[in-house]
């Protein structure tokens, strides 16, 4: 049933995604986002001119996804040093604006450590302000070179894994792709350099409930790029997987802890778990980045705790001007109090293979992951 519907022919690409961009207009720079709560119904800008406006994007997921957000975490501190404000003190605030994707304190310490070095060593504000900007500009690039570095590693290992022949039918949950990234992203740019290359058979899609990253976020990309995919609840993978339908999960990740247990989206663990019943490959694709060695364990990971309404109403978030969480059609009796984990983790145990830029461990070991990590930083 799952090859028959390619969308449109292998071949034609879509023009690149903005999603994140620095603007200097005469006003003031500010950090220009695609706002992803909007999507797909409209594909609209958030002007974020200083960094509480930055934060609350952050929050509101109107910028989401760990690469992506180390990204506007780099940028949003490059914005309060170009404003002439305390550097320390935003990235601070950056990094607290949401607890479990690693990447986003990583991008916020990262540049506010080259303007510490610039100020330190004499250089002026405004100076300074310019090597933080170019130290977010670096990380961004980095970001998008790792992306084609894992879709690379990523489609080799499935061709290691898999059988010959029929393409492959690719279960993915939450999104993954270029709204998340750099580049292409991580799991999804594995999938799509797939169908480019003609092995990708069909793309399964978990909505990803409460606020449908899957429904609105990753079948907007793969829409927009002619995979063939179809879209389901998440709680239809069971019998998915029971009809013989998923040749591997591929999931990105927010953080993954030094024994190599994996943080991403709230959902990603009962797949880890249905794919081991079923002899299916579970893949997780991150950068280096996303890997946190001062994370003993699943233990020393924060799990974000979101709002009761996201799961009480429908939806807060499509169509919400940059406010998800808000103004949805309630769903449940009034005062119904929610379960509501951002995020859930998977033990290293249940996880086939980590893809990073710097190539792929299996099985996953606290010490494979040490030494790509170590690779990382030689480069
Ligand atoms: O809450 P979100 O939408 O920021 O969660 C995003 C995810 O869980 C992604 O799967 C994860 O960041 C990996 S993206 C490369």
């Amino acid at each position: 049933m799952a090859d028959q519907d390619a969308q449109t022919p292998v071949g034609i690409e879509p023009p690149a995604l903005s999603v994140l961009r620095w603007d200097e207009p005469p006003e003031g720079p500010s950090v220009v986002l695609l706002d992803q709560t909007r999507l797909p119904a409209e594909e609209a800008e958030l002007v974020c001119a200083d960094v509480p406006a930055l934060v609350r994007a952050i929050r509101t997921l109107a910028v989401r996804g760990a690469p992506l957000l180390g990204i506007a975490g780099g940028y949003g501190v490059a914005l309060a040093a170009a404003r002439g404000e305390d550097v320390a003190q935003a990235a601070v605030r950056l990094e607290g604006a949401r607890p479990t994707a690693v990447n986003l304190g990583y991008g916020a310490r990262r540049v506010a450590r080259a303007h510490r070095a610039a100020v330190e060593s004499g250089t002026g504000p405004e100076a300074a302000a310019a090597v933080a900007l170019a130290e977010a500009r670096a990380l961004h690039q980095e970001d998008a070179a790792a992306s084609g570095r894992m879709a690379q590693y990523g489609l080799d290992l499935l061709a290691e894994l898999l059988p010959e022949g029929g393409g492959h039918r690719l279960l993915t949950h939450c999104n993954t792709g270029a709204l998340v990234s750099g580049g292409e992203g991580t799991a999804f740019a594995v999938a799509l350099k797939a169908h480019r290359e003609g092995s990708l058979r069909h793309l399964w899609v978990d909505e990803t409930r409460p606020l449908l990253q899957g429904a609105r976020l990753t079948a907007y990309e793969a829409g927009r790029n002619g995979m063939p995919y179809s879209l389901l609840a998440d709680s239809a993978a069971g019998s998915l997987f029971a009809a013989g339908e998923v040749d591997a999960v591929l999931i990105g990740a927010d953080r993954i802890a030094a024994d190599g247990s994996v943080a991403n989206k709230v959902g990603s663990y009962p797949l880890a778990v249905l794919a081991k019943y079923h002899h299916v490959p579970f893949v997780v694709v991150a950068p280096t980045t996303t890997v946190d060695l001062e994370s003993v364990d699943a233990a020393s990971i924060v799990v974000e705790q979101r709002a009761a309404a996201e799961v009480t109403e429908f939806t807060s978030v499509v169509g919400a001007p940059s406010g998800g969480g808000a103004g949805g059609t309630a769903v449940a009796p009034l005062g119904t109090q929610a379960y509501n984990p951002a995020f859930d983790i998977t033990p290293p145990e249940l996880v086939t293979a980590i893809v990073t830029e710097e190539g792929v461990i299996s099985p996953v070991t606290g010490v494979g992951l040490a030494e790509l990590c170590a690779r990382s930083s030689q480069v």
